[in-house]
């Protein structure tokens, strides 16, 4: 099987031994590093750009997906950092959503920029793979991870106000800034996407104040169990999927 990784962050370690490449696509070039694991082929992207410097606001993530369609990926892990809106969500946990709420204002959401296509969101991330991904978490020593959880997506680059904080507590659990439009655009291409949100703050007005040194510090702890986890997850994919992800485009034209 062919299985894309999208991360903020660095390669993780299991896949040091890896080729890059560039994967030419209409959206722009895109840096992939390939790697095999477990008799799959990883390709994975660093969501940032080759550089690792876009702003959330500025990725293409229209380009990074459209590069794993074009490496005949069926199966996608996105990987990032988030702040708890939940007290009972605390920082260096993990967090498995189940859905969004997209507070984004101006990126580019769809592939189908022509043509009347409205793909169903009603179970927006595959259970298939976030099934694989919860088993794995559970054996991994150390790990305290949420099944589920509804993730609130913000336009950044800054981070938000106490105030705006209190008005996404009512609508979800964690809040970051890069589910959206990738995990729609992943489904927009009928592939299976699951999200591993690593939890490195409070949000704002939850504690004294955030910092980017913090997040790093959080998410540097907490990276070898993450890819420990990806790694298992990895090796766990069998061809079979039980989800209708692939077929997502079938009932979308009006
Ligand atoms: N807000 C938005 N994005 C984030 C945060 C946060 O508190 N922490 C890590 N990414």
């Amino acid at each position: 099987m062919k299985v894309g990784l999208i991360s903020g962050r660095k390669v993780p370690k299991f896949l040091s031994k890896c080729e890059e490449m560039r994967v030419d696509t209409e959206y722009g070039s895109i840096t992939v590093k390939v790697a095999e694991v477990g008799g799959h082929s990883v390709f994975f992207i660093n969501r940032h750009g080759g550089e690792g410097d876009l702003p959330p606001h500025q990725v293409n993530y229209r380009g990074n997906i459209q590069a794993l369609v074009a490496s005949h990926v069926s199966c996608v892990l996105g990987i990032g950092t988030v702040g708890s809106l939940n007290l009972m969500i605390q920082p260096g946990d993990v967090v498995l959503p189940h859905d969004f709420v997209d507070m984004t204002k101006r990126r580019v959401y769809s592939f189908f920029d022509t043509g009347r296509v409205h793909v169903d969101l009603t179970v927006p991330f595959c259970p298939f793979l976030r099934s694989r991904v919860l088993e794995r978490c559970r054996t991994m020593k150390g790990m305290s991870v949420h099944e589920s959880g509804v993730y609130v997506v913000t336009e950044g680059p800054r981070l938000e106000t106490p105030a705006e904080i209190r008005m996404y507590q009512t609508y979800g659990d964690i809040v970051g800034m890069t589910l959206v439009p990738e995990v729609v655009l992943a489904r927009e291409r009928g592939l299976c996407y699951a999200s591993i949100c690593v939890v490195c703050n409070m949000a704002a007005g939850m504690q004294a104040s955030l910092s980017a040194d913090e997040i790093i510090q959080v998410f540097n702890e907490k990276k070898s169990m993450v890819s420990s986890v990806l790694e298992d997850t990895i090796q766990s994919l069998d061809a079979q999927r039980t989800c209708q992800c692939h077929r997502a485009i079938d009932k979308a034209s009006l």
